[in-house]
This record gives C-alpha cells, structure tokens and sequence, in this order.
C-alpha cells in the first residue's frame, strides 16, 4: 500500500504538536509553473522535497517566505516573462527582508551563476536535476552562502519522490516518465537545459499511478520530452544498453509495453501521453492504443515544418513524407485519433516555398489543434552557432498568422464533425463561462461544456454534441 502525500503527512505530524503553536512558525513557500507540463511536474516533485523541510505551501504571494519560479527557456518570450516577474517580485522582497527569491528550471540551467549577477533580487539558483539539493541549499542561504546547483544528472528521475499535488483538481494528473533529450533539434535548447534521456524506474511508475487511484484521480498523462523512447532495462543511459547482455535485453520495457502494463493494471483510469517524436513512434505503440479502450486516442505529433529541406536544417530525424506515412498509419489503427502538432515559422533558410509545404502538409492532415510558434534563436544551440537567423520578423509573423489561420479552419472542421455526435467526458471543473456548466474533455482531448445537473468533479458523462466554436464542443448530458 502507498503512503500518501508528504504534504499531508507534514500536515499531520504538525498538528500533533499543537502545543507549542508550531503552526505560526512553520514557514511558507509559493511555487509558480512557466513553460511545459515537464515543468508543472516538476513543482510538484520540489513541493514534496520543500514540505518535508517543514514548509507548507500557500497560494497567496504575500504571505510566502520563500517564492520559487520554476522557469522555462524554450523561446526568448518565456524568458522575458521571468524576468518582467521578478522585476515584480523586488517590491516585495523591499517590504519584506526574509524573503527568499529562488529561480528553478531550464532558465537556472541556462545562466547558472550568472543569474545571481543579473538579477539582484534572486537568492537560489536550481537546475532541473538538483531539486534533491534545495533543502541544503536553503541552509546555505541562511549562513548567506551562495546557493547554486546546476548540475545535470544521468539517472536522476526523482522515482522515489511521491510528489505534492499543489493546484490540482483531484481528477487529472501528470506522471513523468522520462526526463532530458537525446535529439539535439538544432533549434533546441532542452538537451542543454534538461541533460541525457534517462528512463524511469516503472515499478515507481506504477507505484505513483497506484496512489493517484487510491486518491481518486481518473487520468493520468504520462510526460516525457519524447515518451516513445522510454526503455528500462535497469537503469542509466540508454546507449549503455546495447553494451549489456540479450538476457537484459528481453527483459527490457519499452513504450508500448509500459502503456500496455499501465493500461491493463488501472482498466478504469484514463491514460494519455505526451510529448511522441515521430522518429521513435512505433507501430507497437498505435497497436497497444487501438487495443485499450482506456488509453485515450490523441497523439501530439510535433512536426515543426512540411519542408524536407527545413526538417533537414533542423536535424529531425524523419522526412515529410515518413511523417505522413505515420499518419496514415495513426489513422489506419484509430480510425477516431485525434493528431495535433507543433509548428515553427521562420526557421533559418526558410522561403516561401518551404512554407508553402507546410501549409499544404497541416492541409492533408488537418490536425485537430496545434501550438505554433516564430522561430526564436536560443544561445548555444546548433541553429545559433551555425545557421543566419535569416527570415525577418514581419515574414515570420506573417507566415506564423497564415499558420494559425489554417489551423483555426482545420479545428474547427474537426470540432463540426461531432456534432450529433455522443462522446464521453471526464468532468474537471467549472466552465469559465459559466457557472451553471462543467468544462472537461472527451477522449480526443476537445475541451466539452454542458450544463452541470447532478453530475459531479470527477464523474465520466456521456455528451451529445450540438453545437460548437473551433476549440470548444457544447452539448447536454445524456447519461
Ligand atoms: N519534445 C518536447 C518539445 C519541447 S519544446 C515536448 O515534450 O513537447 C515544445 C515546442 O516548442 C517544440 O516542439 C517546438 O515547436 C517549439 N520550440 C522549441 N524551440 C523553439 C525555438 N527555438 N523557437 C521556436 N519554437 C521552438
Ligand atoms: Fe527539443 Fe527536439 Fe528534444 S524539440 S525536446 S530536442 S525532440
């Protein structure tokens, strides 16, 4: 049987001493998610290490003695927004001089000890792989030591860490799998910033998915920066593996059969999965899916350009067209799958016929929905060193708008195709829109409101469609 959270074991053990007032002195940590769902995964792990050290997390900024920003690097954006917050976060630390200021992440990975230099207000520098770190870390601030650790790990995968489900709904829940990535993307900062693909122990796995059933939760999404390459044979770096013996080899789990020990363990959970490369998709995987009535059909496919010459540039390991026999195939065992996708406009020694492909390619799938970004230069990665960030910014904005626009005709094409149509929701939370609904997601993972009756957080509701925008399905219950 799994122990519950450490959160609540703190909690626990605190009250008992409620002698003494322990409550006042207990000190208070506000935690905010930048970037991927990696990242949102990854508080929670750093919730679970900070709790144990006797700090309780709390959701009012105002009140916290240590604030921690769990920061993300993938475009120039999401750095600016960091540092616009921390600009913010100097007023409080002026009205308050306890406060401690933590930067965690890709961001912390990325400048190190230049981020003390930088940005005054930060007192804790903690890369993706040093959480395990923090609690001396903080001790070092306390002797105004200075606190950083950036060092990347090949096994750490905080397995043994049961993580603290800070803002969460109790229904869905993200499980990682794997961390860092091999596929050195030129435009990539992510196998800089997160290190070596390391697989994690899948008895862990099992073990952190058991406690969210016990806990009620019905979907889990399994993350990892390229889940199809998940491989445990015992741990370490996967080119160790072909070192190691054929016994180990057989023995060895890879995707498919994770998805599948996950998928017959828990019949009544729902699973997802993300992020798929395309290169490493295998057949065994669309197998195990169409074979499980629980492992929810959506593939988040990115592809980044319809353009064999940009794929090239990019380092991709897979060309249009093996993409689009992928598809084909995604479609052959899923007849219903939805596939969505990420696109960069822009990229170096993109023109307009690279472009051009790339519409046409999204026009012969037409995803269900997509995350579409302008290409941003990332210090250190191969585009930096070696490509001329060539296209201007008006090209890129302008490619990137007539990307969207496609995009929007395309899902909202999908969304129509439900209407008259029945499709089974897990219920997650109030509509934004109303109060009077609930707002969830069928298998396809389309966001569906419709209004609340007796129906509860949590409870699977079978929908008719009837009407819909090209992001949101809108029905009534049936069953
Ligand atoms: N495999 C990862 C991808 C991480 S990055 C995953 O789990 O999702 C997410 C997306 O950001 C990429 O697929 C790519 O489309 C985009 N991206 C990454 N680097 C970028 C850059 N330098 N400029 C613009 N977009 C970028
Ligand atoms: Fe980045 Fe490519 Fe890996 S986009 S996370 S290097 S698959």
């Amino acid at each position: 049987m799994q122990k519950k959270s450490h959160y609540l074991e703190s909690q626990v053990k605190f009250k008992n001493k409620s002698s003494l007032n322990i409550s006042k002195s207990l000190k208070k940590f506000y935690i905010e998610s930048y970037g991927c769902q990696m990242n949102f995964s990854d508080s929670e792990v750093v919730s679970s290490i900070i709790s144990k050290e006797g700090y309780v997390p709390t959701t009012t900024l105002i009140e916290a003695d240590l604030i921690l920003l769990n920061t993300c690097s993938i475009r120039e954006k999401a750095e600016t927004t960091v540092r616009k917050r921390l600009k913010d976060l100097n007023r409080l630390k002026t009205n308050n001089k306890n406060l401690k200021v933590g930067v965690l992440g890709c961001m912390a990975e990325r400048l190190k000890n230049k981020f003390l230099e930088q940005e005054k207000i930060v007192d804790l520098v903690v890369g993706p792989d040093a959480y395990r770190d923090i609690p001396n870390l903080l001790k070092d601030i306390e002797i105004g030591k200075n606190a950083v650790n950036v060092i990347l790990s090949k096994e750490e995968t905080y397995g043994d860490i049961s993580p603290v489900r800070i803002a969460s709904n109790g229904v869905t829940a993200f499980v990682s799998i794997t961390r860092g990535c091999d596929n050195m993307c030129t435009f990539c900062v992510v196998p800089f910033t997160r290190g070596r693909e390391r697989s994690r122990d899948p008895i862990s796995i099992l073990d952190e998915i058991q406690e969210l059933v016990e806990n009620n939760f019905k979907e889990i999404t399994l993350l990892g920066q390229n889940v199809d390459s998940y491989l445990w044979y015992g741990g370490g770096l996967k080119k160790d593996f072909k070192k190691i013996s054929d016994l180990r080899k057989k023995t060895a789990i890879n995707f498919a059969k994770l998805l599948k020990l996950i998928a017959r363990t828990f019949p009544k959970l729902r699973v997802r999965f993300s992020t798929s490369n395309p290169q490493d998709m295998s057949l065994d995987v669309l197998k195990t899916m169409s074979e499980h009535s629980n492992i929810c059909k959506h593939i988040h496919l990115p592809v980044q350009s319809g353009s064999d010459k940009i794929l090239g540039l990019m380092n991709r390991k897979h060309s249009r067209q093996e993409y689009l026999n992928l598809i084909q195939k995604i479609r052959e065992y899923m007849p219903d799958c939805s596939i969505s996708h990420d696109m960069i406009a822009g990229f170096p020694g993109e023109n307009e016929k690279d472009h051009q492909l790339t519409l046409d390619l999204m026009e012969q799938v037409k995803y269900e929905f997509g995350y579409m970004f302008k290409y941003s230069e990332r210090p250190g990665t191969l585009a930096y060193r070696k490509l001329k960030d060539d296209v201007s910014e008006i090209t890129k904005k302008r490619r990137l708008q007539e990307i969207v626009d496609l995009q929007q005709k395309h899902s909202l094409y999908r969304t129509r195709s439900y209407i008259g149509k029945t499709v089974k929701v897990l219920i997650e939370k109030e509509s934004k829109k109303s109060k009077n609904q609930w707002c969830g997601r069928n298998e396809q993972n389309t966001v569906v409101v419709f209004d609340k009756k007796n129906f509860k957080i949590g409870d699977f509701v079978d929908v008719l469609i009837s009407n819909c925008t090209s992001a949101t399905l809108i029905g009534n219950a049936v069953k």
